[in-house]
């Protein structure tokens, strides 16, 4: 949109998004979009921006008159033993491709903005939603979670948007994010868009940078998995077969999972067959440098 309606200032034509760093000022410059009751949309990253992240904004542009992208590493999900230090970064080019895909702001704080001294709040879904999968304590745990609810509940709270984008090849996240949304009644919807994958089936992730190119090549074998699960799954009726198939896979590849497995795809909880509902398939597995994850949604036939 035009940035003029959102700032009071003189009327720029440039591509290029507007950075913004404080709450405050964020807040000031959504004011008049705000008054109009004009749709604002919010699409969280952590930066580092591929075809997956501007797949949600071009989503987002479609449909809201003012469009935010925050960009921030978030400490708070990242473990002790993660890699919050090595997380690739590129601010620059992140806010190049952000204007071209119709951002028009960027939030973009630092960290001392979300977290000032004495910061003492948390925001957790708890129970089984984050504490599987990605939350199961031996992997990266339900702090992991905490981290991104806090975050994003701010984040809601910053921009007010009307409508919320998140990206299906973290589902886990979008599950435990929409259950925020209903149990605090956050006033806004949340959007989940399709992965987005390279020619050869890998999802895209700001950490595929981590991989060497054999295990790149290596990597490929996760998508080839979980579309095998899928086709076999379908194909005998059983879902068990899909695993089997989708473990193999992998094997074939040197690949040794950390989880393959399969769970209703709304609660997250474990199911044993297929049930006639969407069933999860999620996988996590450490390739070279880089633990990637990955999932498919096997729908129920004929649904
Ligand atoms: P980040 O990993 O940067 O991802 C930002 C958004 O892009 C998430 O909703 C994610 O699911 C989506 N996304 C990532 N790869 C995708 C792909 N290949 N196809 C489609 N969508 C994809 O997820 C986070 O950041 C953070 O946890 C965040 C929600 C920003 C909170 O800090």
């Amino acid at each position: 949109m035009n940035l003029d309606l959102l700032s009071g200032d003189t009327v720029t034509t440039s591509a290029a998004a507007r950075v913004v760093r404080g709450v405050d000022e964020l807040r000031l410059a959504l004011a008049p979009a705000r008054r109009e009751g004009r749709a604002i949309g919010l699409v969280p990253t952590m930066g580092f921006l591929h075809e997956g992240h501007v797949s949600l904004l071009r989503a987002a542009h479609a449909e809201c008159d003012v469009l935010v992208m925050s960009l921030f590493v978030n400490p708070t999900q990242f473990g002790p033993n993660e890699d919050l230090d090595r997380y690739p970064r590129d601010e620059e080019r992140d806010l190049r491709l952000a204007g071209d895909a119709g951002v028009d702001l960027v939030f973009a704080p630092a960290a001392s903005e979300l977290y000032p001294d004495g910061f003492a709040t948390a925001v957790e879904v708890s129970g089984g939603l984050t504490s599987v999968l990605d939350g199961d304590p031996g992997r990266r745990g339900p702090g992991h979670f905490r981290g991104v609810t806090t975050v994003v509940a701010k984040l809601f709270n910053i921009v007010g948007p009307d409508i919320a984008y998140f990206g299906q090849k973290d589902a886990q996240q979008a599950a435990v994010i929409k259950r925020m949304v209903r149990d605090l009644d956050f006033p806004l919807r949340v959007e989940v868009m399709p992965t987005v994958r390279e020619a050869d089936g890998l999802a895209m992730s700001s950490r595929n940078v981590y991989l060497e190119p054999a295990d790149r090549a290596r990597a490929a074998a996760i998508s080839r998995a979980l579309a095998a699960a899928e086709r076999q799954a379908l194909a005998t009726d059983s879902l068990a077969a899909g695993l089997a198939a989708a473990r193999a896979e992998l094997a074939a590849a040197a690949i040794e999972p950390e989880y393959l497995e399969a769970r209703d795809a709304e609660t997250l909880e474990p199911v044993d067959g297929l049930t006639g509902h969407p069933i999860l398939v999620a996988v996590a597995a450490r390739v070279g440098g880089a633990r990637l994850i990955d999932n498919v949604v096997i729908e129920p036939p004929g649904g």
